[in-house]
This record gives C-alpha cells, sequence and structure tokens, in this order.
C-alpha cells in the first residue's frame, strides 16, 4: 500500500489552529477556549494535556466526533447544550433544552444563602428552579435545611430532578406558577426567573435556550414583581426573599419591593436579598 494514501490524520495543535480559526471568523467570543473544550472533551483529556502532547495525532473516530461538534458550534448552539452539563458551584449539572444554562452570576445567590444565620431557618424553596442548579446547590451547601424545587414547567423539573438524583440531594419537586400551588410557608425563597426584556440586544447563543426561562413583560420583570406580591403570603415573617435581577431593574424592583414591607439585606452584583418584616 502506497503510504501516500493513508488518511492525513491532524496532529492535536494543527487542529485545535483550524479550528479556532473557523470559529473566530463565526464570530464566536472564545475561539481557543472553545476549540480546546470540544477537543479535550472527546478525547476524554483534560485542556492541559493538548498542551503537553501538540504534536500527537487525532484518531479517526475522535475527528469526526470533534469535526461534527465543531459544526453545530458554528451554529452557535452553546457548548453546554452540546455536551449536555455545566459546572455550577462546583458541580455537574445536567442541562437539556428546556432548561437555561446555569450562569456564573447565579452563584452569588448561593453565596448570600451562607452568610444568612440559619440557625432558625428551616425551609428554602428555589422557584423557577430550571436544572435545580440553585435550590441543590443550597441543599448541599445548608444540608439541615429542607428544600423544595418549583417550576412551572414540568420539564424542567424532570431534570431538577434527575440532577438531585444524580448529586444526592434530598429535596421535594413541585409544579406551580410561580407560588399558586404552594401551600407551606417558607423561611428563605430563591429566585432566578426570567428577567430578559424582548428588546435587549442577546447573544445568538440564547435563540437554542427556552424562551419560558428568558423572558418576562414589563420590562422584563413582570414575573419577579409578582413574586413579591406572592411572597408575602408565602413568606414566615423575618424570612428572605432572595432574586436575581439585571442590574438595571435593581432601583424599580427595590422600590416596588420596599413599598410592599420588604427591607433590603444585601444587594450585590446581580442579585438583590430582602428580608420581609409585616
Ligand atoms: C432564568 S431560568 C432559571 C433556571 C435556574 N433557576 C437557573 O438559575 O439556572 C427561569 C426558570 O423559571 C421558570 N419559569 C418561567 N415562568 C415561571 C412561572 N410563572 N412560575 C414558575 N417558574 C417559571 C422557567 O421554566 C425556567 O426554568
Amino acid at each position: 500500500m502506497n503510504a501516500n494514501w493513508l488518511p492525513q490524520m491532524p496532529v492535536i495543535k494543527d487542529w485545535l489552529a483550524d479550528a479556532s480559526l473557523k470559529l473566530s471568523k463565526a464570530g464566536i467570543p472564545s475561539p481557543d477556549l472553545d476549540a480546546e473544550i470540544i477537543l479535550s472533551n472527546c478525547m476524554l483529556k483534560n485542556r492541559t494535556y493538548l498542551h503537553a502532547y501538540p504534536e500527537a495525532k487525532i484518531d479517526t473516530e475522535t475527528l469526526s466526533k470533534v469535526d461534527e461538534i465543531i459544526e453545530q458550534r458554528l451554529k452557535r448552539i452553546p457548548l453546554a447544550y452540546l455536551f449536555g452539563y455545566k459546572e455550577f458551584y462546583g458541580r455537574e449539572f445536567q442541562i437539556t433544552k428546556d432548561t437555561l444554562i446555569p450562569r456564573p452570576e447565579s452563584e452569588t445567590i448561593i453565596d448570600i444563602l451562607k452568610q444568612i444565620n440559619t440557625d432558625k431557618i428551616s425551609n428554602l424553596i428555589d422557584i423557577g428552579t430550571g436544572s435545580g442548579c440553585l435550590g441543590i446547590s443550597a441543599k448541599l451547601e445548608e444540608p439541615d435545611l429542607d428544600v423544595t424545587l418549583s417550576d412551572v414547567s414540568p420539564e424542567a423539573l424532570e431534570i431538577a430532578k434527575i440532577n438531585a438524583d444524580r448529586l444526592k440531594a434530598t429535596v421535594d419537586l413541585i409544579e406551580s406558577d410561580l407560588l399558586a400551588s404552594i401551600n407551606n410557608k417558607f423561611d428563605i425563597i430563591i429566585a432566578n426567573l426570567p428577567y430578559v426584556d424582548k428588546d435587549w440586544a442577546r447573544s445568538p447563543e440564547t435563540n437554542y435556550e427556552p424562551s419560558l426561562a428568558l423572558f418576562a413583560d414589563n420590562s422584563g420583570k413582570q414575573l419577579i414583581e409578582k413574586l413579591v406580591i406572592q411572597s408575602i403570603n408565602t413568606l414566615n415573617n423575618g424570612g428572605y426573599l432572595i432574586i436575581e435581577a439585571d442590574p438595571e431593574q435593581h432601583p424599580s424592583l427595590i422600590q416596588f419591593a420596599t413599598e410592599k414591607s420588604f427591607k433590603l439585606f444585601i444587594q450585590q452584583d446581580y442579585i438583590i436579598a430582602f428580608r420581609y418584616l409585616s
């Protein structure tokens, strides 16, 4: 057999350079990183390996897999959907097209939760739980709390259940439109509800996320304001409402909640935490 007939298998550094160029031309904001994540995931190695062995050849099977994923990524499908998971607060959460991709800015909700003296606090509900990343992280960081995960989407709740089981977090799950089907009282409500106004500029990647998880009327504030009002009957006196919103929405949301007997507890980055003091 003439050696010239053998298919040319690229080495790691050449494939990375080529993939990164394609991604960059498609306007992907972090082309080098994305190319490395795609290759390292498909080779079942970490990214350090790619730099340690730049001349190593990529086998045929891996090559067809990575090339296929690059094609998908060029259509701006987020990496988290291509691989089916996303890390949040140091743990891996399964995600699907029915769940929002957990965002790093939401981790501040867990940081704030850990600043609350939980001695007299017994339970917490996560409204709009999606993948369950917030409520499950809350349970795993504060194991003494009884935690309930809730969402209006049954498909999202199925994924939240899978994540709770995988991460061994004992939680209750309930389908509800905000607090409409919630009969218990809670000490803490956490919520990353949809707060994007349809007119805002967005990355093309968000087109693959569920509209139900992104958009809200009234400049994005409709669901949050509704939750503030409903929380009055669900929170125990002195209880906490911790919500995520765009920082530009914060001043009007703080005014709205303050007029309804909520007191600002902490405002940090995307997160506002209130106490309900009737
Ligand atoms: C921005 S996503 C947040 C998901 C997850 N908590 C996170 O931080 O990644 C908003 C979630 O709220 C849910 N949702 C939308 N409208 C709702 C409503 N009226 N009642 C309860 N959940 C709702 C969506 O299904 C979605 O899972």
